[in-house]
Order: C-alpha cells, then structure tokens, then sequence
C-alpha cells in the first residue's frame, strides 16, 4: 500500500520505492508535515518539539499552553494569518479586507487513481494512488483540499490543491501554492536554473541561509530567468551520495519558489502560483485548482534525482504516439534561409534532406500572412500562396515526393498590430485602455483568458493542419505579458491563470484532433521549457542557442530536470548565428545527437566531405536514438567548472552505453583528462567502438578512461561501449 493513514495516531503516511512522506492531524486539528525522505516504517510524531518562544503566538484553543505555536511547528499548508511568521502557501482576502483563515482538518479520501485538474496538465499513471486531505475554515466557509498523488515505480509525489468557497461570501484567492515542505534542520544548499534568451538553465547552487531566496517568474511564462525546477541538497550532496529533493512544477505560467531559512534554523520550501498579479475571486461554490508540482527524493545524490525526474516526465506526463518513439531526424529552415525563402526552396530542401538520409522538413515562420520579417502578420493564419508559389496542399506533396515528411512552425498565443485580425478585434490583444502597449518583438499577445480568441485561433490553426500533408508542427511564443488587461473579465487578477488554462486548452484541442503529428515547444527556444509543456508536446526547442560549446552548459543544465528525449538540437552552420563561434561538425554532431536531433542550416552550402559527415551521423544517430531517448543519463563531468564536457547514457540492460565528451579547452602540453564512467555492470566487459579495445565494466567505473589528445578547438569524442 502506498498509502496508510494509521487512525489511532492520526498519521498519514506515503510510501514510494525509496521514500516516504508524512503528516500528522493533531489535537487542534492542525496539518503537520512530519517528514520526507528516505523509506522508512516509524512513526516520526516524536521528532516534534514544544517550549515557550518569546513572540511565538499560541492559537486560542490552546489555552493556557503557550508551548504551542504555529510559528515554530512544521505546517503541511502553512497560511496567513494564523500565526505562522513564514512563508506562507495561502492567502485568502476577505471582501472586509481581512486575512483570517484558520484551516483545521476535516477528512480524507484515499483513491485507487490518480487525481486529474480540470484544464491543467498533470502527472498521470494507471498505477498511482491518490490521497485527498480535506481543510476547513468554518468561518468563512473557505474549504481546502490537498491532493497527493503517489507514484511508486519513479519515487515521486504530486501535490496539488483544490480550493472552493463553501461560504455564502465572495472570498479572494491572493496566493495559492502547491507544495510546502519544512524541514525542521539541517545544512541545505538550493539549485536553481537561471538563464536568459539564448542561454537558458545556467547552474547556481547556493547555501540556503537565513531569509527569504525566491526564484520565479512573472513573465506569463514560465520563463528564460529561471526554470520552474529546483533541488534543494544537503550541503555535501553530489552527483552520486547525500540527500536531495527535487520540485518541478508542471505549468508553464508565471511561478515562484521560494527558500527560507527561519530563527529557528528550520527550512521552508514553497512552490507554487506566483503571487504577483494574481487576486482569483471565488463566489459561494466556485472552485480553484493549483497546479501540480511533482516531488521526488534522492538519497544518492543528483544522479538518481534527475533519473527518477527522466522517468517521471518519460512515463507520466509526455503522451500521444511519439512518447516512446525514436523522432524523425528534422531540417529545419530558420537558420538556413530566415524569412527569405519560396515553396521552390524549401522543396529544394527537402530534396537535398532525401539525399542525406534527414526525414522532416519543418517550415519555420514567413509562411502565413504577408510575414517577411518579424513586424507582422502573426494572427492571420492564411497560408501565403503567392510566397510559397503554390498552396500548402501542394507544396507539402512535393515535399512528400521527395521522400521526406513535412512540418510547420506556429505562434498562436500573439498578434501583429499590422494583421487583419488585430485591425479587426484590437480587444482581443491584452492591453490596457488608454495606455499604449508595451511591444516585443513588435507584437502583442492575444487574449487567451477570452475563450472566444482560443476558439477563433483553434478554427484557424486547424483549418491550415488539414491544408497539408504536415507531420510536425513547431508551437512557439515569442515575448513576455505585460499590459495584463483582458476586455473579457472584470477581475484582472484571474488573466495569468485564465490565460494559461486558455493555451493548454487550445494545445489539447489541436494535439488531440492531430494525434499523429510530431508537435514540438517553444519558446524563443527554452523560454516555456516546462513538465506543463510536455504533458501536450513530447519535445521542447531547447534553446535558439544553436552554438555546440554553449549547448554542452545549456543541455548540462537542463538535464538536472529532463530527459534527452524532451531537447530539440540542432547541428547549425559556422561560423554559430549566436556567437559566431566555429566548432567542427563532427563536435556538433556529438552534442545534438545526446537530444531530438536535426539539422538548422543551408544543406546546400555543405562541402562534400560535410555531406558525408552528414550521412554518417544520420546513420549512427538512428543505431544510438533509443538509447539516447530511454536510457539512464549520467552527467560525468560539470562543463560550468571542468574543462571538458562528459556525459553517458546506459540502456537498461547495462548492454550498451554511449560515451561523449567534448573538450572546451586547449593547452599546449595539456595533462591528460581521464573521465571516470558511470552506471555500466562491473561484472561485465565492453567494447569500445572507435579502438575495437575491451575494458572492464569495473576499471572504467573505478579509475576511468584516458581520453586521446588531439590538437585543435573542441575535439569530440563519441565512443559506444557494447557488453561482450
Ligand atoms: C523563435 C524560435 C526560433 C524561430 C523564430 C522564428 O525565436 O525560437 O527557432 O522559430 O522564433 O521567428
């Protein structure tokens, strides 16, 4: 069972393969968190302390005993007004003004299933158990109910919350997190995945001290600045040993993740809905969703943090036919031609894709519209026959002819201010009356808390994906919110949460009428690079970084969170469009094929020896593709740090590995680097593909691998290892 509540002692406890979390009602009906981590049988009430603290206040019930105090107790669902100095997870306004809820608990339930949110992605699993903790205050009828969801296999716990207003008054919702979890001591340092346009999810690991650390996003996505993921670890956690807990949330809004250290030394870690903006007004019986977060812990370090994460995202969040497919290898025409292209050329793409072995040719923007550049046409989703030389239909046959699939790029969520669609329904962007817009890119969003603009932009986007024979569709959005104002509410503080579930709504109506096509995120690259992303598109543009030395940090950094087969990479012309650096394309090929693996540049301009290479890296990307996208992923070495990249993916059976490792630096007379392998069977011996030498699973695990000199910038080196 994965779940027990133990009724005498009032004990709810969830167990995982490796790790249990616990919680207590006691005598005040409070919700206290007990523990989380490591598996384990006992009851943890005892690790409870009380004593008298000066300016710690003690509930009414009470009494006398001022032993007893909110302030200093591990809360499950901390909120304000109670007592609680911390960090809170909820914060419900009164319509007098006042923040007064006092949740006690009510009840549970406990399902052979797992929850759903109604309009949210969320982790899913045949499997999976739920408990359902309800909380009331009575007062003003607010009713709050936690969800857990337990999946075992991947060592993982959801948490979401319901909240509806059982009360006759119109309650405001002012901050509605997800999770919470206090610990009640210890040395705790917090990752986090900072970033910017085209350099996403740097690593920051930092010691968790006394105050408040936040990391979040109130861009309307979940953002480049700082990816919803975090791990806190034990301060002498590494890749292999010590304690850690990951926290991804599964939404691609605007979030926060907060860390504080109290004066108690107690740790509180919150993540949910960001809370600026955001005022979600609920009538008598009107109901709320938090989305998920999904919680795993490690007591074996990052490696099996980010693994059990692989699994998680692999298993119970990407769906549809290509979850567990090896994905097409793609040409992609941004970099190759910009906006300057005809149907002939991309037809002359494709042909030249068919001679390499390359199978899809996406069509990135300029198609639609009159878009020549990026100042306008987004909204006005008519294919540009006279650009194109001939209709959709026509040129994807072509494309078809040429013995390779066809792809498009869209960007539903905006509008151009020169586009019929914006001339005709200016409402329909979000922006303030009377104050001129705030432009990016020269565009503005659309009004996605309207379900009129999701249901007009659905009809369009569909009408074109019958128009052709298309088998992937690129999904991206390229700016921040501002000028948050949606002519469809009264209420401006629902238009962030409202515009979310109206993208999730249009991608669950497109991705479910067109199951068969390859869809793929995007967000300037890795702007919405997010578990609520992947629960509708089984991969996510990584970065429009497409330089091979900056995507070794990029992909290093993305992996603490996800799998290989969620990151689109792409091999890119040289001199790099971002940093103009040259790196040879045996180097950008050992790098883009570690992701779901394409090309991004003018095929034609390849030399005939790079048109070989080409062929050759199709070739062993198509034996390498399912251990790429399932296998177990080990980062060997932090490229932030180390002057070289290394990393290794092992397929289940420990039968076969692959081996990369990029130099980023080149000295003369340079030591030798030695890079020690990881997650092969020590029993067993294995081949090396590129010396034919055969080592032992043991000596490469425990001493590792000399790695060749070889002059020159970057060498790569790519070597498959095979039991023998
Ligand atoms: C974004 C994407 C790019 C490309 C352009 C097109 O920047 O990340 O890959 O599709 O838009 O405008």
């Amino acid at each position: 069972m994965a779940i027990i509540y133990d009724e005498k002692a009032q004990i709810f406890s969830l167990h995982t393969k490796d790790s249990t979390y616990q919680m207590k009602v006691d005598d005040y009906k409070y919700l206290l968190h007990l523990y989380y981590g490591r598996k384990l049988e006992a009851d943890m009430d005892y690790m409870l302390t009380y004593f008298d603290r000066g300016f710690s206040g003690n509930p009414y019930d009470a009494d006398m005993d001022r032993t007893y105090s909110q302030d200093v107790l591990p809360q499950e669902f901390p909120v304000l007004g109670t007592g609680d100095y911390r960090s809170s997870a909820l914060k419900i306004l009164e319509e007098n003004g006042c923040y007064g809820c006092d949740l006690r608990y009510v009840g549970y339930d406990i399902l052979d299933s797992k929850y759903t949110l109604p309009g949210l992605p969320a982790a899913y699993s045949d499997q999976a158990q739920t408990l359902a903790i309800r909380l009331k205050d009575e007062r003003t009828g607010a009713e709050v109910t936690l969800l857990y969801g337990v999946i075992e296999d991947c060592d993982v716990i959801t948490r979401s919350v319901k909240v509806t207003n059982t009360g006759k008054d119109k309650l405001y919702l002012e901050k509605v997190s997800s999770a919470c979890l206090d610990f009640l001591y210890g040395q705790y340092d917090v990752l986090s995945f900072y970033g910017r346009h085209v350099m996403e999810r740097n690593v920051q690991r930092t010691e968790v001290s006394h105050g408040r650390q936040v990391f979040g996003s109130t861009r309307g996505t979940s953002s480049h600045q700082y990816n919803p993921f975090i791990i806190l670890a034990q301060s002498d956690a590494t890749e292999c040993m010590g304690e850690c807990y990951g926290a991804s949330f599964v939404y691609s809004g605007n979030f926060s993740a907060e860390i504080e250290k109290d004066q108690f030394d107690q740790i509180r870690f919150i993540m949910g809905l960001s809370e600026e903006q955001f005022s979600y007004p609920l009538e008598h019986g009107e109901v709320f969703y938090a989305p998920e977060v999904v919680l795993t812990y490690s007591a074996k370090g990052f490696h099996n943090l980010s693994n059990n994460l692989h699994q998680c995202i692999r298993d119970h969040i990407c769906r549809g036919k290509f979850k567990d497919q090896v994905r097409p290898v793609l040409v992609n025409s941004w970099e190759a031609c910009y906006f300057d292209f005809d149907g002939n050329a991309i037809v002359e793409l494709a042909g030249q894709a068919a001679e390499l072995g390359i199978e899809l040719v996406v069509l990135d923007d300029g198609w639609f519209g009159h878009r020549n550049d990026d100042n306008s046409s987004l909204g006005d989703w008519e294919v540009n026959e006279a650009k194109l030389g001939c209709s959709l239909m026509e040129l994807s046959e072509r494309i078809h002819e040429k013995g390779v699939q066809f792809g498009i790029w869209i960007e539903p969520e905006m509008v151009s201010e020169d586009s019929n669609l914006y001339r005709s329904h200016p409402e329909w962007a979000l922006q303030i009356p009377g104050k001129k817009p705030v432009r990016a890119r020269n565009q503005l969003v659309l009004d996605f808390a309207n379900s009129q603009v999701v249901q007009y932009i659905y009809e369009k986007i569909s009408n074109v994906l019958k128009q052709g024979k298309i088998e992937y569709v690129k999904w991206d959005m390229n700016r921040s919110l501002f000028d948050i104002y949606s002519s469809s509410t009264t209420n401006q503080g629902k238009v962030f949460y409202d515009y979310m579930l109206g993208v999730y709504r249009l991608l669950d109506l497109l991705t479910s009428e067109f199951p068969d096509i390859l869809w793929e995120g995007c967000s300037g690259g890795g702007g919405r690079f997010d578990m609520g992303m992947l629960y509708y598109t089984p991969q996510i543009w990584c970065s429009d970084n497409t330089d091979a030395i900056d995507r070794i940090h990029i992909q290093y950094g993305t992996s603490f969170g996800y799998p290989l087969s969620t990151m689109g990479s792409h091999i890119s012309a040289v001199p790099n469009h971002q940093t103009g650096r040259k790196t040879d394309i045996h180097t950008r090929g050992v790098v883009a094929m570690t992701g779901a693996f394409g090309y991004e540049l003018d095929l034609g301009k390849l030399s005939d020896i790079e048109k070989e290479q080409v062929r050759k890296q199709i070739t062993m990307y198509h034996k390498i593709a399912p251990l790429v996208q399932n296998g177990a992923y080990y980062r060997l070495s932090n490229p932030f740090v180390e002057e070289y990249g290394a990393w290794m993916v092992v397929d289940a059976e420990k039968q076969n590995a692959l081996l990369s490792v990029v130099m980023l630096n080149i000295h003369g007379n340079m030591p030798v680097i030695y890079v020690k392998l990881d997650g092969l069977d020590a029993t067993r011996k294995y081949r090396d593909s590129v010396t034919g030498k055969v080592y032992a699973g043991e000596a490469l695990m425990a001493y590792g691998l000399p790695i060749p000199l070889k002059l020159g910038d970057y060498q790569a080196y790519q070597i498959l290892f095979e039991a023998v």
